[in-house]
């Protein structure tokens, strides 16, 4: 089974997912993808050896993007910390097979815009006392697919933004590529 992974940033949920994989011959990560070219995630491809694709908003709406996926004969689309809103020609392509990570208990702290400091800023916020992890199907609205998954942890009212991400990143580098394996299997 082919994974591609689509990363905006750092990409440490992308090194998790080869890492827990890579003695797991039946599943391979074929590439990862990105949409910034100064995104964190090519160096962790150049490092772990995994081609990465970085494109531009052309080669989305051209279809090129698409088009390399299914050249990659692709089972499964992970994206993690990916920033951009799935075209819906995605997401009708492969029904069930987007999946997403929210660092947030949804559907509190979601929608466009809301991503990395600024979820944890607004748990903050508004003095909730847990977070965590949510992972869904992407349909073609910003973190509203089927939720697959769930995983919380306390915060504290002394936690910071930054507290909370560090729980939060736990969570996401635990269970993210357990769940993956089992939509695979
Ligand atoms: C994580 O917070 C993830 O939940 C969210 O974007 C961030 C990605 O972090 N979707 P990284 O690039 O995997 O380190």
């Amino acid at each position: 089974r082919n994974i591609v992974i689509f990363a905006s940033g750092s990409g440490s949920n992308a090194e998790q997912i080869v890492n827990y994989f890579r003695e797991k011959e039946s599943v391979k990560i074929v590439a990862f993808f990105t949409n910034n070219a100064s995104a964190g995630v090519i160096e962790r491809g150049r490092r772990l050896g995994i081609p990465t694709v970085v494109f531009g908003p052309e080669a989305q709406k051209s279809g090129a993007v698409l088009q390399m996926m299914v050249d990659l004969k692709t089972d499964l689309i992970v994206l993690a910390g990916y920033l951009k809103l799935i075209p819906s020609e995605w997401v009708s392509a492969y029904p069930n097979k987007i999946v997403n990570i929210h660092p947030a208990l949804l559907p509190k702290h979601g929608g466009k815009g809301m991503y990395g400091m600024n979820v944890h800023r607004a748990v903050v916020e508004n003095g909730d006392t847990e977070s965590g992890i949510t992972i869904h199907f992407v349909n073609d609205k910003y973190d509203e697919g089927q939720v697959i998954f769930q995983a919380s942890t306390a915060v504290e009212s002394f936690d910071t933004p930054e507290d909370v991400q560090r729980k939060v990143q736990v969570l996401e580098h635990k269970h993210f590529p357990a769940e993956i394996e089992k939509l695979l299997s």
